[in-house]
């Protein structure tokens, strides 16, 4: 989700990590309805980007039963901390979210109904 970055227009993109690309999803800055959704933490709204985190759990719980849930959340983790990392090494800040209302986030974005989102991590200039 992206909106006042050069070369990028507003909007939400989807990330393939497969090819390491972004696909545009729906267009227009989005980023106060979504600080709104965040318990109106509107500091979310004056970050260039903010990175969300889904999980679609259905996928790893096929593989790993219910354990997979478990699985699914350790991960959102890992994802987290590498993308505080990045971003300390391109001197930026970001912080993660987890007080958001689920539904209003999903709807926000027009996720897909079995992408459940956990992190919502704003990243700009400290
Ligand atoms: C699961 C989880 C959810 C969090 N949710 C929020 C949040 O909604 N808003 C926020 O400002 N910080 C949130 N934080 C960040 C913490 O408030 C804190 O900034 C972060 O854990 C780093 O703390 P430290 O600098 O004291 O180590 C969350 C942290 C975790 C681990």
């Amino acid at each position: 989700m992206v909106g006042m970055v050069k070369e990028l227009s507003a909007g939400v993109y989807h990330y393939n990590p497969h090819e390491h690309s972004i696909k545009l999803l729906v267009e227009g800055d989005i980023r106060k309805p979504l600080a709104r959704a965040c318990v109106a933490q509107m500091f979310i709204a004056d970050a260039p980007i903010s990175i969300v985190i889904t999980a679609e759990y259905g996928r790893i719980t096929d593989r790993y039963g219910d354990r997979g849930v478990r699985y699914a959340h350790m991960e959102v983790g890992h994802v987290g901390q590498n993308i505080h990392l990045q971003a300390e090494a391109l001197g930026l800040g970001t912080v993660v979210i987890g007080a958001f209302m689920d539904d209003e986030v999903a709807g926000i974005l027009h996720l897909p109904d079995k992408h459940r989102p956990l992190y919502v991590m704003p990243v700009g200039h400290m």
